[in-house]
């Protein structure tokens, strides 16, 4: 499982060889519940800082920083997420999918694509874009759900 999970990082990242195998030590210094307690922070700042940027699809004043620092989040999110898959992790209180180690690709596609699109959002705050603001916020958030079915119990 450790290679897939590798093999994953390295097309995900494209990392090259040598950095992939620091990578892979800096993991196995990770215990597995550390891995589940960084998956839920991770996500848990997903879902706080969607409250603010549903607030603003909504009407609510525009906060460029946060939309900026939900943006760069994301990002960090979609690229920390794929790392974080390890093996005896798939344990209460987590709701990841073991299925996850069986499609480790998958599920770093998606992350990939939440990463765009947190991307987009960092962009339209740069330029401090309403417009922009809302066709990125629509793409973000189409990435949740899909990934929940899939890959939650
Ligand atoms: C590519 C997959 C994927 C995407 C995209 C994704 N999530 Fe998640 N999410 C997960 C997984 C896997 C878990 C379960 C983590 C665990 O418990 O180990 C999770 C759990 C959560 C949780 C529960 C955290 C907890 O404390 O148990 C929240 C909240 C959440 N996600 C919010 C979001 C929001 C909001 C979005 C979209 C903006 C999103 N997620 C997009 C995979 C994803």
């Amino acid at each position: 499982m450790k290679k897939l999970v590798l093999a994953a990082l390295i097309t995900a990242a494209g990392l090259s060889f040598m950095t992939a195998q620091v990578v892979a030590e800096s993991h196995s210094e990770m215990t597995a519940s550390e891995a589940l307690a960084e998956r839920k922070a991770l996500m848990g700042s997903m879902g706080s800082q969607t409250k603010g940027l549903v607030a603003m699809m909504r009407g609510a004043p525009m906060d460029w920083e946060a939309v900026k620092a939900a943006g760069d989040n994301t990002q960090h999110v979609a690229e920390t997420m794929p790392t974080l898959f390890l093996e005896g992790s798939f344990v209460p209180p987590s709701s990841a999918s073991p299925a996850i180690l069986l499609d480790i690709e998958g599920i770093t596609e998606r992350f990939e694509k939440l990463g765009t699109d947190g991307k987009a959002l960092s962009d339209a705050a740069d330029n401090e874009n309403v417009e922009e603001f809302q066709a990125a916020f629509g793409a973000y958030i189409s990435n949740c759900k899909g990934c929940h079915q899939n890959y939650r119990i």
